[in-house]
């Protein structure tokens, strides 16, 4: 064995913030950025800054990040071009006032260029303004009540996997159905035959914790065909795919066109906009029916920002580049695995790598689960920031030798991680 145990990190000042902010709010942080979503004690908690594909936390630890802020840097940090067309704007212009501002119109036009089901848009904040936005125009559009849904969408009270608080006439109204599966589907469809409003779903699958799925070939086509038999509105949820898989997102990649598709992460670059775009006919129950206002929408910075980063990802031809990179590394990473003897799956696009623990014959439960905290722990500790139960991204400024990093912190961690805690070893 060549690869040795790295050392703690020195993590003191994350942790001081972390106790400082518990008193403060409840569980310090919010949600997927908890400790226990990583590994407790070895990951930081708090970032100073970030540069390219890095972060840098506030201890100084230095990582080559492929988190990516759960998916809006596509780029990479501090994006000059992009902070400086936002500074102009708040200079010259200002971006909070009582009308909209003339980017709006020009934003909106760009997403129906780009985009194929895109005959109007609707600029909101959040990837959850605008799923919830357009379950809401679906609902309108149909009167239905119904929402058949497949993946993550979001926070709010119509898809919350975690259902306190929500009372159980509006979860119940929400189903999930199988990834992969048209049958699935379709017994849900017949279920609430002629009350469902719309199917949601992420054209790639990327459940928590489990591999990331490329659709099957003919599945989204069966879905589209299945939405047209029993009049559902079909919404592509492309919060994460959109502009990263193809600048028309997975709806341009796997040629399949739903009614409405849900954008945000990627538009910006981190700034915070997200859209909802679709067939104008269903688009236009917006204009009355149904109601859609905030404080914030109209707010023109993310709106430069987006313009700006829409215009780098068209002109460095930005996705293509990163499928390119990312075919290769998922090759890499498939030999350094399959090397290794550890029980993994590596799966994912190549924009969405991700690495899954699998239980070997024999493996104990406490085994597995020590088994993958330890990969992690020292994947961590070589400067690594990648994420126990999340896929990771590879972002456009990740250098070459970020990428080659990575790869080798990886295949050391196993080498690791094989000699520590062998397959089937009990518990
Ligand atoms: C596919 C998808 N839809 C919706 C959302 C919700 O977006 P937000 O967290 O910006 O509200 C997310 C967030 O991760 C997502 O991945």
């Amino acid at each position: 064995m060549s690869a040795v145990e790295y050392p703690k990190l020195k993590l003191d000042r994350s942790m001081a913030l972390f106790e400082e902010a518990k008193a403060l709010s409840p569980g310090g942080v919010m949600g997927i950025r908890r400790p226990y979503n990583f590994v407790q004690g070895e990951y930081p908690i708090f970032l100073e800054r970030g540069y390219k594909g890095h972060i840098v936390d506030v201890d100084g630890n230095d990582y080559i990040d492929m988190l990516c802020a759960y998916g809006p840097i596509i780029l990479g940090y501090d994006e000059a071009e992009i902070n400086e067309a936002v500074k102009a704007q708040m200079d010259r212009r200002g971006f909070c006032f009582s009308l909209v501002q003339e980017v709006q119109n020009r934003l909106e036009r760009r997403l129906t260029e780009l985009i194929p089901c895109a005959e109007q848009a609707i600029l909101v904040k959040t990837g959850s303004d605008a799923t919830s936005l357009a379950v809401r125009i679906a609902r309108g559009y149909t009167d239905r009540r119904y929402v058949l849904r497949c993946g993550y969408h979001g926070w709010h009270d119509w898809c919350v996997e975690v259902h306190g608080g929500v009372p159980e006439e509006i979860s119940a109204l929400t189903e999930e159905f199988e990834y992969g599966s048209l049958d699935d589907l379709e017994e849900k469809l017949v279920a609430h035959a002629g009350d469902v409003a719309c199917i949601i779903i992420t054209p790639v699958a990327h459940p928590l914790a489990k591999p990331v799925m490329a659709p099957p070939p003919g599945y989204l086509e069966g879905v589209r065909a299945l939405a047209d038999r029993y009049g559902a509105v079909l919404v592509f949820d492309e919060v994460r795919t959109g502009f990263r898989v193809a600048m028309g997102g997975a709806q341009e990649r796997y040629g399949v066109t739903p009614d409405l598709g849900t954008f945000g992460k990627a538009l910006a670059n981190g700034y915070p906009i997200s859209a909802v775009v679709g067939r104008r006919e269903i688009m236009q129950v917006a204009e009355k029916k149904v109601f859609v206002s905030s404080t914030f929408f109209p707010n023109s910075l993310e709106m430069v920002a987006a313009m700006k980063c829409l215009d780098i990802l068209e002109r460095e031809r930005v996705p293509e580049a990163i499928w390119r990179r990312g075919t290769a590394f998922l090759e890499k990473l498939g030999d350094i695995v399959a090397a290794s003897g550890v029980p993994l799956s590596v799966s994912g696009i190549p924009p969405m790598p991700f690495l899954t623990f699998d239980r070997a014959e024999g493996d104990g439960e406490k085994t597995y689960r020590a088994r993958r905290e330890y990969f992690y722990t020292q994947t961590i500790r070589r400067g690594l920031f990648i994420q126990p139960y999340h896929h990771w991204y590879i972002a456009h400024r990740h250098t070459d030798a970020d990428l080659e990093r990575a790869l080798g912190i990886i295949a050391e961690a196993l080498e690791l991680t094989a000699g520590k805690f062998p397959a089937g070893a009990g518990d």
